[in-house]
């Protein structure tokens, strides 16, 4: 179909009891400077970081807003803030982090930030349950796992931690999360460099074959999958290169994207 879709968010913060806006208790224009950042990736804003010239890149027609009810009913702003039961948390950690601060995930973007400590900077939920549990038909305590969550420090691009030196603070780290909560691979489809990696797809034509996730800012690249040798898209939102070097979902991306919203039980609802 087409049309613009808009996805309800809730942003819960976990934090350290910090007053807010500062520390892991960001300020209410710290997410909000994320949201406008998931609209610009998403619709290839002109004007903005998330813009593009390529022929292959795609406006996916796919909008974020701060939910304006809460599951009551009630008029919110979508920014929770909760105080956390521990400094930094661990993916391991999940369902505890989470218990903290819960919206139906049928009807809203779960978005967690928290401390994730120096290894992590999100991760995210894949469209099917199977991914969380092994079963299609989710119980609660699935459900309340569905959603993403990012490091305090990658969130945004407005806030005292978003500064140069930091490589993660355009707030790509929710684009690519997002990315994956709507069903998108990373475009070296995942397999290790041994089992053949160049030829593990991400079920999308128009993000060539790579071998491997590439990192920092390569100016070309490097693909050895093909020859002669083929330019990996380095600047994916689904690669792992730095914030700074993303600009691009692929037509391919934006079908596989709405194909999930439209027919996974999990994401359709969001609508
Ligand atoms: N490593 C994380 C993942 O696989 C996120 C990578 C995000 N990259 C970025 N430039 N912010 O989900
Ligand atoms: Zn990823
Ligand atoms: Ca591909």
């Amino acid at each position: 179909a087409t049309g613009i879709y808009t996805i309800p968010v809730v942003v819960h913060i976990i934090h350290n009891g910090e007053a807010v806006g500062t520390g892991t208790n960001i300020s209410d224009s710290q997410v909000e400077s994320q949201i406008r950042i998931l609209n610009e990736d998403y619709r290839r804003k002109s004007g903005t970081r998330g813009y593009n010239t390529n022929p292959v890149g795609a406006d996916t027609e796919i909008e974020f807003r701060l939910a304006l009810t809460d599951p009551e009913g009630f008029p919110t702003k979508g920014i929770l803030r909760v105080k956390g039961s521990k400094q930094t948390w661990t993916q391991e950690e999940d369902a505890t982090l989470k218990s903290l601060s819960y919206w139906p995930s049928e009807q809203y973007l779960n978005i967690w930030v928290c401390n994730l400590g120096t290894n992590t900077l999100g991760y995210a939920q894949f469209p099917e349950s199977d991914q969380v549990s092994g079963v299609s038909a989710l119980g609660e305590e699935e459900a309340m796992l569905d959603g993403v969550v990012i490091g305090y420090k990658y969130f945004g691009d407005e806030g005292a931690v978003l500064v140069s030196g930091n490589d993660f603070r355009y707030g790509r780290t929710t684009t690519h999360e997002v990315g994956h909560f709507l069903g998108l691979r990373h475009i070296w489809g995942d397999a290790p460099i041994a089992a053949s990696g160049c030829y593990v797809d991400d079920y999308c034509s128009d993000t060539p074959n790579a071998r491997e996730a590439n990192y920092d800012c390569p100016a070309s690249d490097s693909t050895t999958c093909t020859s002669p040798k083929q330019r990996e898209m380095v600047e994916n939102y689904m690669d792992y290169t730095d914030d700074a070097c993303m600009s691009i979902f692929t037509a391919e991306q934006k079908l596989r994207m709405r194909t999930v919203l439209e027919n996974s039980p999990r994401r359709a609802s969001l609508l």
